[in-house]
């Protein structure tokens, strides 16, 4: 979701309003991917490294995403959705972390969109708590190194339970993956938009599954085997 800064910038507001804006954005998408019946939805909240920007920022950021937990858990809860924060929770405030632990506890048991916001997330830190997980396990005699494979990293990896992610949208014009969903998005479709996150509307995600939809995704064979099936 990237683009909230200069969307503001551009009308000659602070940052802090096109975060503002960019919660309605969220919701907007959220709605989207609940009603075109989208089985999961990944969004990146906050990441790793934006812990570096300024202290004003990063305390208002905070404050929003307490905010619009508090707020919007039961909307989410009321449209059949399931909650998940990923990330390193523990870097958040106590008073944050109860809120994400209320949040996921109520929505836990939802069988419609799965919402995971990452928060204080970064791929290369979801990939090295996953070694230490299996590294552990095999500290304890309970895994032998020839029993850590790719399928077994990947069960330790966040989103597991979830089918392969498909697509990957990026707004804001920049063409990278900023450590998001490195190991998860190993076969996805990425889709990068100009459009800042403010503005990104059901028009502009339509666009994206329309483009995702025209692929044909060979996962590593040919376009002769992918059509045999
Ligand atoms: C993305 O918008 C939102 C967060 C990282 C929280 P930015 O704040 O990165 O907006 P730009 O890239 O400066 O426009
Ligand atoms: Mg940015």
């Amino acid at each position: 979701m990237d683009g909230n800064g200069r969307w503001a910038e551009s009308k000659g507001k602070h940052r802090v309003f096109g975060h503002k804006h960019g919660v309605k954005s969220l919701r907007r998408a959220i709605s989207f991917a609940s009603e075109k019946q989208i089985q999961a939805l990944t969004i990146y909240a906050f990441s790793s490294e934006n812990w570096k920007r300024p202290e004003k920022e990063v305390t208002m950021l905070m404050e929003l995403f307490f905010t619009v937990l508090g707020s919007e858990v039961k909307k989410l809860h009321k449209h059949n959705i399931k909650l998940k924060i990923i990330g390193e929770v523990s870097g958040f405030s106590e008073r944050i972390q109860k809120k994400i632990a209320q949040a996921e506890k109520l929505t836990e048991n939802n069988s419609g969109l799965a919402l995971n916001v990452a928060a204080n997330y970064g791929g290369r830190w979801d990939i090295t708590q996953a070694a230490k997980q299996l590294a552990g396990l095999v500290q304890k005699g309970e895994l032998t190194l020839d029993e850590i494979t790719e399928d077994r990293l990947s069960s330790a990896i966040n989103l597991d339970q979830l089918p392969a992610v498909d697509l990957m949208i990026r707004t804001g014009g920049d063409h990278r993956i900023s450590n998001f969903l490195l190991w998860q998005l190993a076969y996805a479709e990425l889709y990068f938009s100009d459009i800042l996150w403010p503005d990104f509307n059901a028009q502009a995600f339509q666009d994206a599954l329309d483009v995702f939809s025209g692929k044909e995704r060979r996962f590593g064979q040919t376009s002769e085997q992918v059509a045999l099936g």
